[in-house]
């Protein structure tokens, strides 16, 4: 039971919740926020307030989202009703032939038309709810149908999934127990940053979205799924306390009334033939959906015909998969080419014989680096099969072998940098071949290109071919020759009118106010991404400050690993580095950061005045030290202004002072659970 506070403290806890868990709902589910981040943030940040405060803490709070410490493992969990497959169509006849084996099943009345749902088939890790009394109680992932993995902490991070299912209008209230069935998945785009991340922080990418959902979800420690951008889509109910739904249609309206997120499409259809036809919409819509779906659902509607119908040992036979085309295409490799990164490393990419695939014609494909190359044995002249998913760049699935006629190549690690020449390297247990030359202009471009793009400052009409030109012409080596140019300079080149020499002067005197968080992000600190430059801005007030930075300081920054602290530190431990960053200022460039105050992490001790009496188990001296480091204050008296008496053993006098004026007496064991815990609140949009 929460503990009771006062009446009106009560009631502002109560309204917040609502009110954050409604905006939440309009954000995640939605997509249709009707507030801005920072109205969020500040709603957010008032109920962690008060909740801290009183300790009253309901049990929808979106604060409870976070904070759930580690497992050491997931514990089983047995599915009341078993989570089955689906059965698969590969053709429009395959589900034709699926009408008419239901209509034989059914037998009676089969000449009338079956009413059908479709919706899009989810590509993702299926994941079932529990919900007791109203309260999200329990999620599971699917496992092996019948007995899958508590994952309740981690998916209680997923914004869209409802803490609470509000009480409607069904015929005897909510459901008791409800199981809800659906999909966690991760957006395309965000797989992409995801990996983008991975490979600053050196860690293995995820191989498709799908992957990076389930390896999500399937985390030991919350605080890496919370990280994580994902969504749910719930289709299904499980077991029921009775069955109050009439269909799956009723049942969607419901979950939607309820503010649970639904598929992206759901269509009820009247006989096959229209449900074919919403099956092709859905195959056209496909790459605007934001998440990859590899087939629609068709499921027959009347949960009293589905009943009927049964199910085989692993499937239902009220539902199939249609399962799209998928988007590979077979072409030639014509050749393996490379280009180098601004961090210096080589990636190899194959130019194809340009082919249509899913109706976009594609002729290259990264091949990632040299140990895919020989995993895949891929040989320039090779005839290969290649895929794009979703909107994810196309990759070479696998070699057609059968195809080789003895003339293909093999092309080895390169021995020098394609760009310049010097010699490359790699180094012990890693996959990456690098160009280490300080001047290689490959690299200088594509540190200039990545600090003036749109994520980085944000200089428009300075992208690839303007960098290149500008390069060739000597009028740029290094970012704060971009502060130096002038109209003239781009007006004497072959791109640049008036107009928009003047543009780019006015986009580059823009960027001059960049914020913190921007700035370390477009400088290309090895490792450090947009989510590790936005961390760095929060807890460091300028730039200066960054200046002697230890590893150490770092790493006492929520998720910043080592490889992040050496490199920061090392970046800024080098003197020339200091140099540009000298110039750029002089070039007058004026840091801003708004993301300092707003997202400090707030100490947990802040604001509380700690008095410490009797014999403690380690030095007063060293736990006065502990509480200041926290934010606390260390007093030698107990007065009316005293949170909290710290008492060892044989206390003295200060107790019977504190009793007699109210102060909370604690233990030591207390006291280290209070500067343990504490850690800033989640920004909303969550960045990572
Ligand atoms: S219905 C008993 N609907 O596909 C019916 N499943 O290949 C099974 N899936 O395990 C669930 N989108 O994880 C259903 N709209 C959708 C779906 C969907 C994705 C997954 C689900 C299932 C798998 C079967």
């Amino acid at each position: 039971m929460p503990k009771q506070p006062p009446e009106d403290i009560k009631k502002e806890i109560e309204s917040l919740v609502k009110e954050i868990n409604y905006h939440g709902y309009l954000y995640y589910v939605l997509d249709a926020p009707v507030i801005t981040d920072e109205e969020f943030d500040r709603l957010y940040r008032r109920l962690v307030e008060l909740e801290e405060a009183s300790g009253y803490v309901l049990p929808d709070s979106p604060t409870r989202r976070v904070g759930a410490p580690p497992l050491e493992k997931f514990a089983k969990v047995r599915h009341s009703m078993p989570m089955l497959s689906l059965d698969n169509a590969f053709s429009h006849d395959e589900v034709r032939e699926f009408d008419r084996r239901i209509k034989r099943l059914l037998g009676g009345g089969a000449a009338e038309d079956i009413q059908y749902t479709v919706e899009p088939k989810y590509d993702g890790l299926a994941i079932e709810l529990t919900y007791a009394g109203g309260l999200l109680d329990r999620a599971s992932t699917r496992g092996d149908g019948y007995e899958g993995e508590d994952v309740t902490r981690n998916i209680k991070t997923i914004r869209g999934a409802p803490l609470k299912i509000e009480p409607d209008e069904l015929p005897g209230g909510p459901p008791e127990v409800i199981d809800i069935r659906g999909e966690v998945y991760m957006e395309v785009e965000e797989f992409r940053k995801l990996n983008r991340r991975r490979e600053e922080a050196g860690l293995p990418a995820f191989a498709n979205p799908r992957n990076a959902a389930a390896g999500s979800v399937r985390q030991l420690d919350p605080a890496v799924t919370a990280g994580r951008k994902l969504y749910l889509a719930c289709y299904g109910v499980g077991v029921s306390e009775e069955v109050r739904f009439k269909s799956q249609s009723d049942f969607i309206g419901w979950l939607k009334r309820m503010r649970f997120p639904t598929p992206a499409v759901f269509e009820t259809a009247e006989g096959i033939e229209e449900a074919l036809q919403v099956v092709k919409r859905i195959e056209q819509m496909r790459d605007s959906f934001g998440f990859e779906t590899d087939g629609a659902v068709i499921k027959v509607n009347d949960f009293g015909l589905q009943q009927k119908l049964g199910s085989k040992t692993r499937e239902p036979r009220w539902a199939i998969a249609y399962k799209f085309q998928a988007h590979v295409a077979t072409t030639r490799i014509v050749d393996i080419q490379a280009s180098v990164g601004r961090t210096g490393v080589i990636t190899p990419f194959a130019v194809f014989e340009p082919v249509k695939i899913g109706g976009v014609t594609v002729s290259k494909s990264t091949l990632h680096n040299w140990d895919e190359i020989k995993r895949k044995d891929i040989k320039i002249g090779d005839t290969v099969v290649v895929e794009r998913a979703g909107d994810v760049i196309p990759h070479v699935l696998m070699v057609v072998k059968e195809k080789r006629t003895g003339r293909e190549r093999p092309l080895p690690p390169p021995r020098h940098c394609p760009a310049c020449g010097s010699n490359a390297v790699r180094e012990e247990g890693e996959v990456a071949v690098k160009c280490i030359a300080l001047g290689c202009p490959a690299q200088v471009r594509e540190k200039i290109i990545h600090f003036a793009s749109r994520n980085g400052m944000d200089i428009e009409g300075l992208g690839e071919k303007n960098v290149e030109l500008l390069y060739s012409r000597g009028l740029i080596r290094g970012f704060e020759d971009i502060y130096r140019l002038k109209k003239e300079d781009l007006l004497a080149l072959p791109r640049f009118a008036e107009k928009s020499a003047s543009n780019m002067i006015a986009a580059i005197e823009r960027s001059k106010t960049a914020t913190l968080a921007r700035f370390l992000y477009s400088i290309g600190i090895i490792h450090v991404g947009e989510y590790a430059a936005k961390q760095l801005a929060r807890n460091f007030s300028r730039l200066e400050d960054l200046y002697d930075v230890t590893p150490a300081r770092i790493m006492e920054i929520k998720q910043m690993g080592e490889k992040i602290a050496n490199a920061v530190s090392a970046f800024f431990g080098d003197g020339k580095n200091k140099e540009t960053l000298d110039t750029l200022k002089r070039l007058g460039l004026k840091i801003q950061n708004p993301d300092f105050a707003a997202g400090r992490r707030k100490l947990p001790l802040e604001g509380m005045t700690f008095v410490l009496t009797g014999t403690l188990p380690r030095p007063r001296k060293k736990v006065e030290e502990l509480i200041e480091a926290e934010g606390g204050h260390a007093s030698s008296s107990v007065s009316a202004s005293t949170s909290y008496l710290v008492a060892g053993e044989n206390p003295g006098s200060k107790l019977a002072k504190a009793k007699e004026l109210g102060v909370k007496t604690i233990s030591y064991d207390e006291l280290e659970k209070m500067l343990k815990k504490g850690g800033p609140a989640p920004s909303k949009p969550n960045l990572f």
